[in-house]
Formats: structure tokens, C-alpha cells, sequence
């Protein structure tokens, strides 16, 4: 069952990773029409999948956390938003088979770092082949500057890191609409420490 260490982390905190949504989400109503139908992967608590309800898209957010998922669904409820709220591993292709496809928009927004070596693949392969033809990725995910050639860089803490351009060349066969990379502001997570992080980011519509 995936990456569990974000249970404790949200039972503990409302809005762990923030009460607003990323950046890179302001941009969907310039891609999408009203009503389309978004799949956010690693959703956490939500942040961008509330946002996104609250636009008036429809949204199934996934996330093994069953604190983040019960969190998500109690605002979902209070809020009457369109959100369906699903707990499993998005890296185990039996799980996954039952999303479904056919997705205006699907959301991997920085959960990549989770996903090692085939868990990584079965994410995108899945995330590629449940969206529709013309639907868009929104991806953002840490970095590494770390030169050595390997596919996956992984950090202290166990992290995948993508190298710099990685990200981009995931998505040499769609039209990449949006590219960035930079190093986030200084931030904070609950009391853990301040600090920033170099970031990629990714619109591309298939
Ligand atoms: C850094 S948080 C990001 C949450 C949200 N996408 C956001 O941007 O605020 C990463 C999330 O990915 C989830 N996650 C990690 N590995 C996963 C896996 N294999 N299957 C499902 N969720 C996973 C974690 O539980 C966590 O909620």
C-alpha cells in the first residue's frame, strides 16, 4: 500500500501542505472547459482537488493516506462538492485498472517523489493511457542537480529526484503547453524545518 507516512502528518494538521492550491493548478480554466473531468494522483488532503471542485470540475482524488482521503471527504461533504475520494497505491497496476480512463486532466502533483523505479513506471504508463486524446497532464515534482546519469536520483530521505530536463522529456511525444524549473520559496511544514526545494513543472496535453 504505497508511501503511509503522510497518515501521521495529517491526522495531526488540517492543510499540511498548505490551505491553497499550487500554482501551476491556477492554470487549468485555461485548458479545460467547465464540468471536465480531472483525476488528481497523490492528492494529500486535497488542496488542489477543493480548488478544482470549487471551480466546478469533476474530480476523483486518490491518495493511500486514509487520513488525507477522510480529511478531503469531510470538506467535500460540508462544502457539497463534486469529489469522489479513493484510498490505494497509484503505483499497483491492479489498483489502478480500476480508476478508469477517458480523464480531461490528470493531476501528479508532487507524489513523484514516492515512486521508485517500476512503482514510477506503472504511475505513468497508467496516468499516459487513462487520459483522452487532447486532455492534459499537470505534473510537478522535486529535482536534483545531481549530474550522475541515473535514471532515478534518490535523495537521503529515499526521495526519487528527477534530473533537470527529465521531467520535459517524459513528454517529448505530446505538446508541452507549459515547462518550468526553478527553486521553490522558503517554506514550511507544520513545525518541520524551513526550506526550499529545486521543483520541475509540466503542462502537456496528449
Ligand atoms: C507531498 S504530498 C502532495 C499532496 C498533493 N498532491 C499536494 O500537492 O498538496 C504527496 C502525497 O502522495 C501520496 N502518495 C505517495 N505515494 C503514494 C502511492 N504509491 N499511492 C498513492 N498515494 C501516494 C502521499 O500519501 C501524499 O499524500
Amino acid at each position: 500500500m504505497g508511501d503511509l507516512s503522510h497518515d501521521k502528518k495529517y491526522s495531526e494538521n488540517d492543510n499540511y501542505y498548505g490551505p491553497s492550491s499550487s500554482k501551476l493548478i491556477n492554470e487549468v480554466d485555461k485548458y479545460l472547459k467547465p464540468g471536465s473531468k480531472i483525476l488528481d494522483l497523490g492528492a494529500g488532503q486535497g488542496k488542489n482537488s477543493i480548488y478544482l471542485a470549487e471551480k466546478g470540475y469533476e474530480v476523483i482524488a486518490v491518495d493511500s493516506s486514509i487520513e488525507g482521503m477522510s480529511y478531503l471527504e469531510r470538506i467535500a461533504n460540508e462544502r457539497d462538492l463534486n469529489i469522489k475520494t479513493i484510498v490505494g497505491d497509484i503505483s499497483d497496476p491492479k489498483f489502478l485498472k480500476n480508476l478508469g480512463g477517458n480523464y480531461d486532466a490528470i493531476l501528479l502533483m508532487n507524489v513523484i517523489k514516492f515512486l521508485g523505479g517500476k512503482g514510477f513506471e506503472n504511475t505513468m504508463y497508467y496516468a499516459r493511457n487513462a487520459l483522452r486524446e487532447g486532455g492534459y497532464h499537470f505534473v510537478e515534482t522535486h529535482i536534483s542537480q545531481n549530474p550522475k546519469k541515473r535514471k532515478e536520483v534518490f535523495d537521503i530521505k529515499g526521495h526519487n529526484h528527477l534530473l533537470p530536463g527529465e521531467l520535459k522529456k517524459l513528454y517529448s511525444d505530446w505538446i508541452v503547453q507549459h515547462y518550468l524549473e526553478g527553486r521553490t520559496n522558503p517554506e514550511k511544514h507544520s513545525n518541520g524545518p524551513i526550506h526550499t526545494h529545486d521543483f520541475a513543472n509540466i503542462i502537456a496535453q496528449k
